[in-house]
């Protein structure tokens, strides 16, 4: 049994004319965090719609752990224990914590019933799993009344449920405020140590650096580097790389591409 989750081998996505990935490799592996970097328009958003399936690859290899699949479609994605939060768009926020969780594989009796009590002592063992500490709101409480931090514990509480073993977080923390921002990475921090992967996606380089295990740096459709924590060293590292390739200097990373 591998323990690479999901691996994606020179993929490539054309619109029209535009490549937005021009042959991507790209792994997760068990327990591990990965954070995936790059400027605007680099690929990143599309790559991970290509992981949830929810739009093909052009040309390339889908592998779940070390067996290549095909047709691969959202529906496969969630097979291969992948869940994709998607920032505010996932949660219905006149609802209770307890039916976003569920919404959609409710638990039902054997005649049809909906378990409500189970549901909601799942619910709260899941908000307790994440280490949503919260003594104001409960399963009960409506989304609408959470703050955006919390609201993505209420998310990433369903990835769990839905058993995923690999939980996409695509920009979580943009529009949030520095202790909500906290409230997110502890929440990836205790779904991490719950043997769950978690690539996320992330603009400010220190925040993505902080909770990383490993790091791939996207540059207009191509993996510029994949490199390791402790090969990197620290965030600067990693902001001073990014720079060099937006703004390529004499002999810096982008003096190859004249030849
Ligand atoms: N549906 C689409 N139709 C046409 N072009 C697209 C489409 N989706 C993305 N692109 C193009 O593909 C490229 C990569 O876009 P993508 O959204 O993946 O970048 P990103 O790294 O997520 O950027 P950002 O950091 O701004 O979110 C861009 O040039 C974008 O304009
Ligand atoms: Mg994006």
């Amino acid at each position: 049994m591998s323990n690479r989750i999901i691996e994606l081998r020179n993929i490539t996505k054309s619109y029209g004319q535009v490549y937005a990935l021009g042959g991507v490799d790209l792994h997760v592996d068990e327990a591990e965090v990965v954070g995936l970097v790059g400027d605007n328009g680099a690929g990143k958003s599309t790559l991970i719609k290509i992981l949830a399936g929810a739009v093909p690859p052009t040309t390339g290899d889908i592998l779940v752990r070390g067996k290549p699949v095909t047709g691969w479609n959202a529906a496969k994605s969630r097979q291969a224990g992948i869940e994709t939060v998607f920032q505010d768009r996932a949660l219905a926020v006149q609802q209770t914590i307890t039916w976003n969780i569920f919404m959609g594989r409710e638990i039902v009796g054997p005649l049809g019933f909906l378990r409500v009590r189970r549901q909601r002592e799942e619910a709260s063992r899941l908000m307790r799993e994440i280490g949503f500490t919260s003594k104001v709101f409960g399963p009960n409480s409506i989304v609408g009344q959470l703050s955006g931090g919390e609201r993505q514990g209420v998310a990433i509480a369903r990835a769990i449920y839905n058993q995923a073993d690999l939980i996409i977080l695509d920009e979580p923390t943009t529009a949030l405020s520095l202790t909500e921002t906290a409230k997110v990475f502890h929440f990836v921090e205790q779904a991490k140590a719950a043997g769950r992967s978690i690539l996320f996606i992330g603009h400010n380089i220190h925040h993505v650096y902080d909770i990383s295990d490993r790091f791939v740096v996207l540059d207009r459709g191509r993996v510029a580097t994949q490199i390791g924590k402790t090969e990197l060293g620290s965030a600067e590292a990693l902001i001073k790389f990014m720079e060099e390739l937006a703004h390529p200097t004499e002999g810096g990373a982008h003096s190859g591409d004249a030849a």
